[in-house]
């Protein structure tokens, strides 16, 4: 099938990419580099030996856009594109809302006019805000607590109601747990702009001395020792959901809503001292305040997933951390 990935250069969507050309999928990738750079398309031929088209392009702008969906007519769509920082989206709150949003009604907008009616959408664990308790499932209440995060719930919104007006339009949403790590062959991986806010770019960040140190964000949560517990994903694990989920769109079962994470939990602690005993580095860390907005505990009932994608998570935390210090030890110059 042909798969157009808006936001395709991205952490999850350049990982998506070379799952979906393995499994045989044709891609065409939509990104404005707003968060990703051009060399992630030399990394993606140079790992999959595939030429993948290109558009350079805004989803805000939709006569562009639309004149690249009615010339590809993919298949099916992953949408991808978006910001995604969550203390950012707090100080710009309206660049958030008229990035994430206005793009996501271009899209659909475009897709009906060229008959395209599959669709797959990044969604995030921010949904189910504060949760009642662990693990999350599918049904739990939804809230934000964050402009970010209401984009996802808003977005989430408007699929429903166009899925309901539109009986021809599939759309799986996925979402994601903490994705973490990077491709086996350290050619992609994640490459925030400027400081991380996200616990394993910054660790790594560290491991390498362009940080000086890890914040611990607490350790006093009631958790087994203190500190944060999320479900963190392998980055290839999560790509290959999305295979998967262009699968279970040609069943034709309009709106579907998965959880992609692996299940269990780990601590903050449980990360940094797996990758300082795995990459025998060190990770100097202090324990610090609680971030405003964390929750103690967050991950998934993957139950769904694993029974109506086939979705099971192959990789180990001790591959997630290898292969996020592999990435970072590729990009960096010693
Ligand atoms: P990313 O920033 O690496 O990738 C997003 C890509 O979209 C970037 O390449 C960026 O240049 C592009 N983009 C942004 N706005 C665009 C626009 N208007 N037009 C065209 N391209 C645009 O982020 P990621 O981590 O790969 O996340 C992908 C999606 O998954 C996002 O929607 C994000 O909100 C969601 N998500 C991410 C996480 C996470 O922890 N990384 C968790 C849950 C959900
Ligand atoms: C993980 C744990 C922190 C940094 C965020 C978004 C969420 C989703 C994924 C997009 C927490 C602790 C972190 C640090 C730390 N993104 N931590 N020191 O907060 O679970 O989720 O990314 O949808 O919407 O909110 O991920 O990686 O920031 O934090 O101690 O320097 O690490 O307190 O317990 P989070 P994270």
């Amino acid at each position: 099938m042909k798969i157009l990935l808006t936001g395709g250069l991205g952490y999850i969507g350049s990982h998506t990419a070379v799952d979906c050309i393995e499994n045989g999928h044709e891609v065409v990738i939509v990104d404005n580099l707003s968060n990703s750079k051009i060399e992630v398309l030399g990394s993606l031929k140079q790992i999959t030996g595939k030429n993948i088209k290109f558009y350079k392009c805004d989803l805000c702008d939709f006569n562009k856009f639309s004149k690249i969906l009615k010339k590809e007519k993919p298949d099916q769509v992953i949408h991808f594109a978006g910001l995604k920082a969550v203390g950012e989206s707090v100080q710009k709150p309206l660049m958030y809302y008229n990035n994430n949003l206005v793009s996501t009604l271009n899209l659909l907008k475009a897709m009906e006019l060229c008959d395209c009616n599959n669709l797959i959408f990044s969604s995030s664990a921010t949904v189910y805000g504060e949760p009642k308790s662990v693990p999350i499932t599918e049904d739990f209440p939804l809230s934000a607590t964050n402009p970010y995060g209401r984009t996802k719930l808003m977005i989430e919104e408007i699929l429903g109601d166009y899925q309901k007006a539109n009986k021809y339009f599939n759309v799986v949403i996925l979402r994601y747990f903490n994705p973490i790590g990077a491709h086996d062959s350290g050619l992609i991986g994640e490459d925030p702009n400027g400081i991380p806010n996200n616990l394993m770019p910054y660790i790594t960040k560290v491991a390498f001395g362009k940080l000086k140190q890890l914040s611990v964000f607490g350790s006093d949560y009631n958790t087994p020792d203190g500190t944060g517990v999320r479900d963190y994903i392998h980055v290839c694990d999560l790509a290959h959901a999305h295979v998967l989920a262009i699968n279970k769109n040609t069943e034709n079962k309009g709106l579907l809503i998965y959880n992609v994470g692996t299940g269990k939990g780990y601590s903050v602690l449980d990360i940094v001292n797996t990758f300082i005993k795995n990459n025998k580095v060190d990770v100097p860390y202090k324990i610090v305040e609680r971030r405003p907005g964390d929750i103690a505990e967050c991950y998934a009932s993957s139950k769904k997933a694993s029974k109506e994608l086939g979705f099971k998570a192959k990789y180990n935390l001790k591959d997630m951390v290898t292969s996020a210090y592999n990435y970072e030890k590729k990009h960096t110059n010693l």
